[in-house]
């Protein structure tokens, strides 16, 4: 099939000026929230899109998969610096990957590549108080911070990809308050446990969720929207796994009808890139099965390949 008949993604969908949302959100930890956003952030970016990721988890998993933590300039802005007003640029790094990791025999430095169309907002731990401060006298606005981000964005980049941690708290409200019809909450399930309960709890959240925000008066609506769900870590030949199988079955028969489904194979490169700090694309073999499966994802969801278009 050729990449003309695929259907491409709108980047600035109904005329507006800032890029499309993608969060990777769903009520569980461990559940491939990170795996997910660091593997379509490149997969994307090596597509040919300008790609940013905003790491909301005060755990900073994107942001040390990114390198976004460690030996950046003293005083360089965090997502918790940007809710309280400093400039999106200057909270932006360069989203790199570790070639070769530091020599604590010789004292040789780690030295890092730049992934190229892809930066970060870095996390900060100070984001736990982010529910605390929107309670305070005076700070109510702060809660409408990231439309007020998005209202306000005048660049390029194409796609906004947030990585949010695993409750519905003020801060999440927060980052999927400007979400509209076409953005999309990307809910990844690891199949091998109890998420699919998560997932049922997380659609009925996300529901009440709207509700409360869309009941004030608001110019726009808020309006999170699943239409893919992926399910992380299924079953391979080298790796069989009865649980899996009913997990994938059971979603299919649940989700099937409603929503596309992807499948992301098990593979322990995922695994390995939280602590190579290097996506998989950066140094696993080049058809690792979670490349192909992002690959599939990011067609599916309308990024088509800008340099082959
Ligand atoms: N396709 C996969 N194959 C194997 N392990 C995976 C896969 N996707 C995610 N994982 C693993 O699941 C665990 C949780 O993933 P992570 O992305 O950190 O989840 P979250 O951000 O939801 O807490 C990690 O150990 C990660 O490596
Ligand atoms: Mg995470």
């Amino acid at each position: 099939m050729s990449n003309k008949t695929l259907p491409r993604r709108d980047l600035r969908p109904e005329g507006r000026n800032w890029p499309l949302l993608f969060a990777a959100f769903i009520i569980t930890g461990g559940s491939a929230k990170t795996s997910t956003i660091i593997m379509m952030a490149v997969t994307l970016a090596l597509r040919g899109y300008k790609v940013r990721v905003f790491d909301f988890d005060h755990q900073r998993s994107a942001s040390h998969i990114g390198c976004a933590m460690d030996e950046l300039p003293a005083g360089q802005g965090t997502i918790y610096d940007l809710m309280h007003g400093a400039s999106l640029e200057d909270c932006t790094v360069p989203f790199r990957y570790v070639v070769n990791p530091a020599d604590a025999a010789t004292g040789a430095p780690a030295e890092y590549e730049e992934v190229e169309n892809l930066r970060i907002v870095p996390g900060s731990r100070n984001v736990k108080n982010f529910d605390t401060e929107t309670t305070q006298e005076g700070n109510e606005q702060l809660i409408t911070w990231f439309r007020e981000l998005c209202d306000e964005y005048e660049g390029d980049d194409d796609v906004w990809l947030l990585d949010l941690p695993a409750s519905l708290s003020k801060l999440v409200v927060s980052a999927l308050i400007p979400f509209q019809e076409d953005d999309e909450i990307v809910p990844p399930v690891l199949v091998t446990s109890k998420e699919e309960t998560d997932l049922k709890a997380t659609f009925e959240e996300l529901a009440e969720m709207r509700n409360q925000q869309n009941a004030r008066s608001r110019r726009r609506k808020t309006a999170p929207t699943i239409k893919h769900i992926v399910m992380a870590g299924t079953p391979t030949p080298g790796r069989p796994d009865a649980e899996g199988d009913a997990t994938v079955e059971s979603m299919t028969r649940t989700y099937g009808e409603h929503f596309q489904l992807h499948k992301v194979r098990w593979s322990s490169f995922v695994r390995q890139q939280h602590r190579r700090q290097a996506p998989v694309h950066a140094w696993g073999p080049k058809n690792a099965a979670p490349i192909e499966d992002y690959n599939k994802l990011a067609t599916a969801l309308g990024f088509v390949d800008l340099d082959n278009a």
